[in-house]
């Protein structure tokens, strides 16, 4: 008798798929052997509402989700927020830092409804937060994810691959989430589309860096169309369905497509220009620590030596070429002695000037002197 032995050898995207990590509901989670510390989420053509009690496949629904998510964490990732995604691998499947999850979801509300009013019903609808609600949940199915208090979530002394998630952590993933909310809100209206609320969650790589982590999808957020509720096209219309027809699923597939497609809009189509103005080529080095700082963030910039005292016309003339030709400026001004640089930009154009003379022995001494004043 003979034996064959088959190896099923299984590729996404030309990537070797070892175990798999974790299955939620609408994604599968794959350790990758090749690709020390990373991990594949392929998604499911599956859409589930009120903590999986209502669940539909949906097919076509992985790719969208797929593509919706890429696009939202390069948005993301270029505006310098630390994410877990690399890149998408397939149609339907991304490849990941490997995380552990901080078992939060982390919520941003710009307008009051859904779940809030359910909590807060002396609050009406549209309720407009300024700045944006912030609220966490506990991810636990079982009892439908309770809301948790910061407190909650620092007592939980919750370990995540060997980071201890208090005070510092908790302030950070906070300050983030307000960040990525603040992003895309501002991206959303470049399409009149009003971003209501969000969720999103963290994970701990294996090097201990808080990252953001999971999906941002439409299953993440509930968008309007012109601030409009009656034209919503998220996860909502889903949820709000009594009976489900093929139709119904048709419309919600339609709308996440909608979505998906519009995302290729939300760049900034503006040419934008940070323009260091420095006094004399020997603030060269202070203002190179400027410029990097705002590369950095992926900003562009421009250095420029021009003195307002010696040569205003000239300093005015080479601000009129930035304002002619960039949508978005902002000009820092570097001049040290007369200090007179800054002053001339913004007494001459209507964009921000950022005064920043070149620190100098003389001003460390006033400081100090301040320091001594305001502590005695
Ligand atoms: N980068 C990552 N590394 C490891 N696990 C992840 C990563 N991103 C998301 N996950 C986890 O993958 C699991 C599957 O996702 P999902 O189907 O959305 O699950 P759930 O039903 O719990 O929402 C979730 O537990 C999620 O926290
Ligand atoms: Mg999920």
């Amino acid at each position: 008798m003979k034996y064959y032995i088959f190896f099923v050898l299984l590729l996404v995207g030309g990537y070797k798929l070892g175990k798999l990590i974790i299955e939620g509901k609408t994604k599968q989670v794959f350790d990758l052997p090749d690709i020390a510390g990373h991990c594949l989420l392929l998604n499911k053509d599956r859409i589930t509402a009120g903590d999986g009690v209502k669940a539909h496949d949906m097919e076509g629904k992985a790719a969208i989700s797929n593509q919706t998510n890429a696009k939202v964490f390069e948005i993301l990732k270029s505006a310098g927020i630390k994410t877990a995604f690399v890149e998408m691998v397939s149609p339907t499947a991304f490849v990941s830092k490997k995380c552990d999850m901080v078992p939060i979801e982390w919520v941003t509300r710009r307008l009051a409804t859904g779940s809030f009013l359910k909590r807060n019903p002396e609050v009406p609808e549209g309720y407009r937060f300024t700045p944006p609600k912030q609220e966490t949940f506990f991810k636990d199915d079982a009892n439908h994810d309770p809301q948790w208090s910061e407190e909650q979530i620092i007592s939980a002394k919750f370990n995540v691959n060997g980071l201890l998630i208090g005070q510092d952590e908790v302030d950070y993933m906070r300050k983030c989430t307000i960040l990525v909310f603040e992003i895309l809100e501002k991206a959303w209206a470049l399409r009149d589309c009003a971003l209501i609320d969000m969720k999103i969650e963290f994970g701990v790589d294996t090097e201990g860096n808080i990252l953001l982590a999971d999906v941002i999808d439409s299953d993440s957020w509930r968008l309007w169309p012109s601030g409009d509720k009656r034209l919503m096209v998220d996860k909502q219309v889903y949820r709000n369905l009594t009976n489900v027809t093929a139709a119904d699923l048709d419309t919600v597939k339609r709308n996440f497509g909608w979505v998906k497609d519009q995302l290729d809009y939300l760049k900034p189509t503006i040419h934008h220009k940070v323009v260091v103005f420095m006094g004399s080529p020997a603030d060269q080095e202070h203002c190179q620590k400027i410029a990097k700082a705002a590369r950095d963030i992926g900003l562009n910039v421009d250095l420029r030596v021009t003195s307002a005292h010696k040569a205003t016309e000239e300093t005015l003339h080479i601000m009129r070429q930035y304002e002619d030709t960039h949508g978005a400026l902002v000009f820092i001004a570097v001049a040290g002695r007369s200090n007179g640089l800054g002053p001339v930009l913004s007494g001459n154009t209507s964009y921000p000037v950022i005064n920043c003379p070149p620190p100098s022995d003389k001003l460390v001494q006033v400081l100090k002197y301040f320091k001594l004043l305001l502590f005695m």
